[in-house]
Parts: structure tokens; C-alpha cells; sequence
């Protein structure tokens, strides 16, 4: 008989299983639907999920490095939400989006009483609605969760969805140096400081580069801030497809 009180904890996914599973099958993105579907509604067996707003998000949202012009946000891979939610109790009118449809039916039963547009959205292939079409932009540990493979195509989208003067706040693992990076098993895949420059490459001005020193692994988490300049809307990808090729010089 259990315990009165105690939580049966679900087994841990086999997040190592699954990601190789998928990208051995060329599908990049595949496995965050399952590891979601096979945690049951449990936010324990989902490795990354707080079920509290990122710090850095609150702490961002608490002290602005530039004041959004606007209350339209979006929340790019949004997980179970709780960024979204927070974004939404703060006034702002918001737009949260995973490839996971689990996550997003998730999302929305726990913060059914905001008003919150939850899509189901891969950032790879945005459709044309969402370009340009924010004030406020959070990424938070999506890119990190991405093979290299798709990554740029990713921080190019995410960069794309901020209208003029939007401001664009990302989180992800760094690391010091492009060798640490390429050394790294994922996921998280720790970015090499040198991709960031993809957002650049979308149009987006850096406004603060902000981490704590680097762990003992030469990791650390950073928070950047970027803003596409007035008067220059988001165009066409700068990215192509898998491989991040530049196609356009
Ligand atoms: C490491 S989790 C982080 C979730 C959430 N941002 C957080 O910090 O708790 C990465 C999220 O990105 C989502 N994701 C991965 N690839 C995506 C894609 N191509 N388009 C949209 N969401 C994606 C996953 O389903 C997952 O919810």
C-alpha cells in the first residue's frame, strides 16, 4: 500500500535512447514529442521542466535591457509554459509555441486561466504570420536542444519573428571556446560562441551579453538581449536548410 503523502515518481525517460533513436533517422526534432507523451502528465520525468519561470526571464521582465515598444510576445519553444504564463500575468499579450503537441495540450490545461495563443509550431518552418510580428521574443534552451545540424536555420527564425525595434531575449548553454562545443555530448548541445553571430546575420542588434564565470566544464549559462533596428522588417531566411548554409552570401 503507499504511503499517504508520497508521489510515486515515473521513471526518468531514456532521453540518451531517444535522441539518438531520431537523429539516427534524420529527425532532429522528433524526440521531445514522445519523452513529453511518455511522461503521463508527470512534470518530474520532463528533465528540463521547473514548472517555475526561468530566472533569467523574471529577472529580465523585473529590470528590461530595453522596454519592448509593444505588448505582443512570443515564446519559442515554450515547454510546459511557464514562461508564457508569466509573460501573460505581466500584461502582455502572448503567443507560446512547441513542436510537441503534448507540451502544448499540457501547457494550456495548467495555465487554462490565462488568456494565452498556444500553437502547435515547429520553428524550423514558421508560417509567414508569426514573421516580424512580435515586440518581445523569448527563447529559452530551445537552440541548445537542437543538433548543430538544424541550429542555425533555428536562431535565424527565432531572430525573424521580431518585428521593428522588437527585442529579442535569448537563454543557452555557452561555451568559452568553439573546441569545448564540439566536444560536448548533448543534449543540451552547448552553442560555440561563435553562432551566436547567426542572429546578427537576421537583422538583430546586440544590446547586453550577460552569465555568471563559466563552470568547470568552460559552460555557462548566458542571457543576450538583442533588437532589430526600426525600419528593418525581417525578409526572407538567411539561412537554408539542414547544414545552416548561408544561401544568400
Ligand atoms: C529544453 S526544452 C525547454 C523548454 C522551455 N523553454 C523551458 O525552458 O522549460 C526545449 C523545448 O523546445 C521544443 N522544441 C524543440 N525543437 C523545436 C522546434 N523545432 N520548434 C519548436 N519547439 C521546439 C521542445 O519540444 C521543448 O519543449
Amino acid at each position: 500500500m503507499a504511503r499517504q503523502g508520497f508521489r510515486r515518481r515515473r521513471r526518468p525517460p531514456d532521453v540518451r535512447a531517444l535522441v539518438d533513436q531520431h537523429l539516427g533517422a534524420g529527425d532532429p526534432t522528433g524526440w521531445f514529442e514522445p519523452l513529453y507523451a511518455g511522461a503521463g502528465d508527470d512534470a518530474d520525468a520532463v528533465p528540463w521542466a521547473g514548472s517555475v519561470p526561468h530566472p533569467y526571464v523574471t529577472d529580465w521582465l523585473d529590470d528590461p535591457v530595453a522596454t519592448p515598444s509593444g505588448s505582443r510576445a512570443v515564446v519559442v519553444g515554450c515547454g510546459l509554459g511557464d514562461d508564457a504564463a508569466e509573460l501573460a500575468r505581466r500584461g502582455y499579450e502572448v503567443t507560446a509555441f512547441d513542436v510537441s503537441p503534448t507540451a502544448v495540450a499540457w501547457a494550456q490545461r495548467r495555465f487554462a486561466d490565462l488568456d494565452i495563443s498556444w500553437r502547435v509550431e515547429d520553428v524550423l518552418e514558421l508560417p509567414d504570420e508569426l514573421l516580424g510580428a512580435f515586440d518581445l521574443v523569448i527563447e529559452v534552451r530551445t537552440v541548445q536542444s537542437l543538433p548543430g545540424v538544424v541550429r542555425d536555420a533555428a536562431m535565424d527564425a527565432i531572430g525573424r519573428l521580431a518585428a521593428p525595434k522588437g527585442v529579442v531575449v535569448v537563454v543557452t548553454l555557452v561555451a568559452t571556446d568553439t573546441d569545448i562545443a564540439r566536444a560536448w555530448q548533448g543534449p543540451p548541445w552547448v552553442q560555440a560562441p561563435s553562432e551566436l553571430a547567426v542572429y546578427r546575420g537576421s537583422g538583430l542588434v546586440r544590446l547586453a551579453l550577460e552569465h555568471p564565470e563559466p563552470d568547470e566544464h568552460g559552460a555557462m549559462e548566458v542571457r543576450i538581449t538583442w533588437q532589430r533596428p526600426e525600419g528593418t522588417p525581417p525578409t526572407e531566411a538567411s539561412i537554408g536548410g539542414p547544414g545552416g548554409l548561408p544561401i544568400h552570401g
